[in-house]
């Protein structure tokens, strides 16, 4: 059978389909597949590994003749319309677990790195303006002791929480659910998102993106925060306002806000771009070369496991 691959991906999934009989086709080039060439080459597939830069909608579904499975390469799955792609009979997996920690740790990279300064430091160093330790140079905020909101106590809240709690910080939670882990582990509480917003010190962000959660973090969310407040989003760009949120953060209302995600990615605001007090990375959460093999290895193995007519293994 035909596997389409919308981008070359990390090791080498390739040769495993293909030791199991299928023939693989990889969109070779190094920007996202465009709309017209993903649906040329995946008409006639019956599995197509997608990226998250791949919008599969109904329309792209539609020209789908024979296809079985969609997996996704990463957690979220906003980028396919689920709903149409279960119509139609076609199984849709993504990769969870298996980029947790990796993605916990991109959440606790940009906590510091806006609490320390990291980059402004960096570049102050690399510009040569270092002439030697001083006292009132790049002063932070400390991280231990502090308040942690943490907004999706999911898979990777509870492993960002819990590198936090290492930091002897105090968590609390904004969620659907209780979480149980989240109250006996870390003695957190679950709160109002008002609440979070208004007595966090750090707030780290990683909700999926759906109807519900689009903006839920707004303007009257956002203009309660403390004023040495930092916020982190990890999830997804729309999760957030991010006009309102630049418009705080170039006033100076809040202390500064790491991004792993953008509203309109891969265009960045350039108002954003101007700024001293954001720390900017290109959507790595998960860019470790351990989570990424793994991520390829579990497309493949929900592939080979839905094409012999078996249950996947990650479905959403
Ligand atoms: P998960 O285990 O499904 O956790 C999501 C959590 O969010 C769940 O606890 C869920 O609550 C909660 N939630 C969902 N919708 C909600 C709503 N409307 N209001 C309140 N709570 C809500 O997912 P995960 O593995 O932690 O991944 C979370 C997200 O991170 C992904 O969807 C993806 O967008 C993002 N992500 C980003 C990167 C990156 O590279 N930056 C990498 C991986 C993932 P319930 O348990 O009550 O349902
Ligand atoms: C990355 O953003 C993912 O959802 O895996
Ligand atoms: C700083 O380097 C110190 O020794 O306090």
């Amino acid at each position: 059978m035909k596997v389409f691959i919308t981008r070359s991906l990390p090791g080498n999934i390739e040769k495993l389909l293909r030791k199991n009989g299928h023939t693989v086709v990889t969109f070779k080039k190094e920007y996202p597949i465009s709309k017209t060439e993903l649906i040329k080459n995946a008409r006639n597939a019956d599995a197509l590994i997608s990226l998250l830069t791949d919008k599969i909608d109904s329309e792209i579904i539609d020209n789908l003749k024979s296809c079985k499975i969609i997996a996704n390469y990463a957690t979220g799955y906003n980028n396919i319309d689920i709903n149409y792609a279960k119509q139609k009979n076609i199984i849709v997996t993504n990769t969870p677990d298996i980029l947790t920690n990796a993605t916990a740790e991109i959440a606790l990279t940009l906590a510091l790195a806006c609490s320390r300064r990291v980059i402004e430091g960096h570049e102050f160093v690399k510009k040569k303006k270092f002439r030697g330790w001083a006292p009132k140079l790049l002063l932070g905020i400390e991280m231990t002791g502090k308040t942690i909101g943490i907004i999706g106590a999911g898979r990777i809240g509870y492993a960002v929480a819990k590198r936090f709690k290492g930091f002897d910080t105090n968590i609390i939670y904004y969620n659907r659910s209780k979480k149980n882990k989240f109250e006996t582990e870390f003695g957190a509480k679950k709160v109002s998102l008002k609440k979070l917003m208004t007595d966090s010190d750090i707030i780290s962000i990683q909700i999926p993106l759906t109807k519900e959660s689009y903006h839920l973090i707004d303007k009257n969310h956002l203009s309660v925060l403390k004023p040495n407040a930092i916020l982190i989003n990890i999830a997804r760009g729309e999760v957030v306002d991010e006009k309102y949120l630049i418009q705080l953060l170039k006033k100076g209302k809040i202390h500064s806000a790491g991004f792993d995600v953008y509203e309109n990615e891969p265009n960045i605001d350039p108002e954003l771009l101007k700024l001293p007090n954001v720390v900017l990375l290109p959507h790595i959460g998960s860019a470790t070369v351990e989570a990424r093999t793994k991520m390829a290895q579990l497309c493949a193995e929900n592939v080979l496991r839905v094409l012999k007519g078996k249950s996947a293994k990650t479905p959403v």
